[in-house]
C-alpha cells in the first residue's frame, strides 16, 4: 500500500518570511557547513541506507534548500534540528525523496528482458515478479510488457508485477503511467502501438501506458533497508537494479539476506550493470549477464560474514 501522504507543512507566506541574504562568496542562499553535510549523510544512511559520497555535497544542498524554503527556515542546522526533533513522517518522507537518485528508462539494460521472456513460460503459472527499485515506473512497465509478449495477453492476465520504491514522489508518477514521447521513441513501432496510448490535444507529445499493461502492476512504498518487508509471497524473479550501488556492503548483504526467502526455487535475481553481488554474498551465484540465482534452493547458503562484519562503506557510493 502506498504510504498515506500526510499534508506537507505549508510554506510560510512570502510576506512573513525573511529571505536569507545570498552569500557573495558561495553564491548560496543558506549557510551549509561540512558539519551539516556530515549530518545529512548520517541521517539519509539511517533512513534509506544511502551512502552519499563527497561529490554529492552540491546536490544535497540544492535539493534540501527547497525544504528550507518550504519550511521558511534560514539555516540547514535549524532544518536538521527540526527534522530530528519533530520526527514528523511527512518531513522524513520529503527529506528522503529529495536525496534519492531516480534515473531510469524503458527497457534499460535491455539484455535482461529477453532472458526474462525466455524464463517465464517455463515457470509454474501464474508468475510473479518484484521490481524493488521501481522509480518512475519505466522498469516495472517494461517487465509487464515483456510478460505480455512472452505469455500472450491471456497468459499474462494472471501474472503480477509488484513495483516498490522508497520514494513516494516517483511512485505517484509511476502510478499515473504518463510519459513524454521522447522517453519511448527508441521502442519498436510494434511495442509503441501495442503498449501505449498516444496523447492528443493538450496531451500531444505524451504517451500513456495502456490499461492492460497497467493492470499487471501494483505499486507500493517499500524501504529495502527495512527489517521486515511484510511480503508474504515469493517471486519467480526479483529486479534489484541500480539501487545497491547507493548502499554500502553491509547494507547490500542485509538486503540480499532478506531476498533469499522471497525467491521461489529456481528464481532469478536481476542486478544493475555495475553491481556485483558475488563479493557480498554466497547465497546467490552469477548465472551470467548480471543475473543471479540462489546457490542452494531452500536457503542453505548464507550471506558472507565478511560483508556483514565490514563496517566501512564499500566505496561504491552515490
Ligand atoms: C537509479 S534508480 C534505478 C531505477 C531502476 N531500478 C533502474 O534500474 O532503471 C534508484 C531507485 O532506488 C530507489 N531507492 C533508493 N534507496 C532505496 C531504498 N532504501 N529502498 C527502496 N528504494 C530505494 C530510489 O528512490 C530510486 O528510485
Amino acid at each position: 500500500m502506498m504510504a498515506t501522504r500526510a499534508p506537507r507543512h505549508p510554506a510560510r507566506a512570502a510576506s512573513d518570511r525573511t529571505e536569507p541574504a545570498r552569500s557573495a562568496e558561495t553564491g548560496r542562499d543558506f549557510e551549509f557547513t561540512p558539519a551539516d553535510f556530515a549530518r545529512i549523510r548520517d541521517l539519509i544512511h539511517r533512513a534509506a541506507g544511502i551512502s552519499l559520497s563527497d561529490h554529492k555535497r552540491d546536490m544535497a544542498y540544492s535539493r534540501l534548500a527547497r525544504r528550507l524554503r518550504a519550511r521558511g527556515l534560514e539555516t540547514f542546522r535549524h532544518y536538521l534540528d527540526l527534522l530530528e526533533a519533530e520526527n514528523d513522517p511527512a518531513e522524513w518522507e520529503a527529506f528522503t525523496n529529495a536525496l534519492t537518485t531516480n534515473l531510469t528508462a524503458f527497457f534499460r539494460e535491455a539484455h535482461h528482458f529477453p532472458i526474462l521472456a525466455e524464463f517465464v513460460p517455463r515457470r509454474a503459472q501464474p508468475v510473479s515478479v518484484w521490481c524493488s527499485a521501481a522509480s518512475t515506473g519505466e522498469e516495472p512497465y517494461s517487465i509487464a510488457m515483456t510478460l505480455i509478449e512472452a505469455l500472450g495477453e491471456s497468459g499474462a492476465r494472471q501474472a503480477s508485477v509488484l513495483a516498490t520504491d522508497i520514494d513516494t514522489q516517483v511512485l505517484a508518477k509511476a502510478e499515473a503511467g504518463v510519459y513524454q514521447f521522447d522517453q519511448v521513441k527508441h521502442l519498436s513501432p510494434e511495442r509503441l502501438k501495442r503498449f501505449f496510448l498516444k496523447g492528443t490535444g493538450a496531451h500531444a507529445g505524451m504517451v500513456k501506458v495502456r490499461p492492460e499493461v497497467r493492470a499487471l502492476v501494483r505499486f507500493e512504498q517499500l524501504n529495502l533497508t527495512d527489517r521486515d518487508y511484510q511480503l508474504r509471497t515469493q517471486f519467480d524473479a526479483i529486479f534489484c537494479r541500480n539501487v545497491m550501488i547507493y548502499f554500502d556492503k553491509p547494507t547490500q548483504a542485509q538486503v540480499l539476506t532478506r531476498f533469499e526467502p522471497l525467491m521461489k526455487p529456481g528464481g532469478l535475481l536481476f542486478a544493475g550493470h555495475s553491481e556485483n553481488f558475488t563479493y557480498v554474498t554466497q547465497a546467490f551465484r552469477l548465472r551470467g549477464q548480471t543475473v543471479y540465482e540462489l546457490t542452494r534452493d531452500g536457503g542453505g547458503a548464507r550471506t558472507s560474514s565478511r560483508a556483514t562484519a565490514a563496517s566501512q562503506p564499500s566505496g561504491v557510493v552515490a
